[in-house]
């Protein structure tokens, strides 16, 4: 049996991403948790004949936790959207206000009700979420590094489908799959085009084009906001991504292997290839590499791709590291204070 909790599955996000999970013979529960609209959402994806059973749960006021703690029991993956989107003009950042108390007050649910789930945060800012998810699993002494995701999926999308739509007539985006490494947030999002499939297709492009693309991968969360002017920020491509991961996790959990996915995951925490990965870092305990999953989450971090890189790519990693710094103290600092 496995149960998939979404927690905030009345949102832009949470509603795509729940029905892609209805839709998963993998799953047998889907239980939605958000703190508006919720019940509707249940009662709509529950008439889709799909296998898996579907429960909505609403608290009834501010202080119920047993809302959240009954969608929680018993869940192995638990998704994360719960939080406020971007409006034009703002980053990242300026959501961490309202969302880092939305997000630790879900973790510390994690901790009470599923320890042992799989955490895949999706809320903004991941670069400073994901570290607050982190410390508050620790502070209730049930940390285990292998299960706690940030979703940089979509950028890992959008670096396939932007170099494709450079080359209509000889690629598809489904041929790509690229590494992109560092944060979830402009310039600490590092599209690897010079590694793999996209090698000979990148290095084709002027440094102009090079450049641009580049840029679109770190910027393309902004390219929606814009577009949606006000009324939120990338919802249908985050459902898909983040749906990407969780289909890859339920299948390693089912026993399939040599299963890689990007994730913005805890370098300090004795996973295989992690200690090696912080030293080429710069000592950063936080990072997006690929990681090979198992049945117990990330298994080992392929840390040999930093090794790998071009001398351009390099120059952008340290513009990177320098901004994920400040990024993640502020998550650790919050989460401590
Ligand atoms: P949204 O406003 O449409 O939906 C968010 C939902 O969270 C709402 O239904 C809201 O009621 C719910 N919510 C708020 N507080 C909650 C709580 N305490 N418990 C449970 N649910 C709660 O926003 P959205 O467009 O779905 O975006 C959600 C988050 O995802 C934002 O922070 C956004 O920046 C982020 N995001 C991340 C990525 C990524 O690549 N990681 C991509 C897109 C969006
Ligand atoms: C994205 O990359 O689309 C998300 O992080 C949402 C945003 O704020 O851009």
């Amino acid at each position: 049996m496995v149960k998939v909790a979404v927690l905030g599955a009345a949102g832009g996000i949470g509603q795509p991403l729940s029905l892609l999970l209805k839709l998963n013979p993998q799953v047998d529960e889907l239980a939605l948790f958000d703190v508006v609209n919720v019940p509707g959402v249940g009662a709509d994806l529950s008439h889709i004949n799909s296998d898996s059973k579907t429960e909505s749960f609403l608290p009834a006021d501010r202080e119920d936790k047993t809302a959240l703690a009954k969608a929680l029991t018993g869940a192995d993956v638990v998704i994360i959207p719960a939080g406020v989107p971007r409006k034009p003009g703002m980053t990242r950042d300026d959501l961490f206000n309202i969302n880092a108390s939305i997000v630790r007050g879900l973790a510390e649910g994690i901790a009470e009700n599923c320890p042992k789930a799989f955490s895949l945060i999706i809320s903004n800012p991941v670069n400073s979420t994901v570290p607050i998810v982190v410390e508050t699993l620790k502070q209730k002494g049930v940390y285990d590094p292998k299960r706690v995701f940030g979703v940089t999926t979509l950028d890992i999308v959008r670096a396939n489908t932007f170099i494709a739509q450079l080359y209509p007539e000889e690629t598809k985006p489904t041929d790509f799959n690229v590494n992109v490494i560092g944060g979830h947030s402009g310039e600490t999002i590092v599209p690897l085009y010079s590694v793999g499939k996209t090698a000979d297709y990148y290095k084709k492009l002027s440094e102009e084009q090079q450049k641009a693309l580049i840029k679109r991968v770190q910027f393309g969360g902004d390219e929606v906001v814009q577009a949606k002017n006000g009324a939120g920020s990338a919802t249908l491509s985050m459902a898909y991504a983040g749906y990407r991961l969780a289909e890859s996790i339920l299948k390693a959990v089912k026993g399939e292997s040599g299963i890689v996915e990007c994730t913005f995951l805890n370098l300090d925490s004795g996973i295989k290839g992690a200690a090696e990965a912080k030293k080429l870092v710069n000592g950063l305990d936080y990072f997006s590499l690929p990681v090979e999953l198992s049945k117990e989450g990330i298994h080992e971090v392929k840390y040999d791709i930093l090794d790998k890189i071009s001398t351009d790519e390099k120059a952008l990693l340290k513009v990177a590291i320098e901004q994920l710094e400040k990024n993640v103290e502020k998550g650790v600092a919050f989460a401590n204070k």
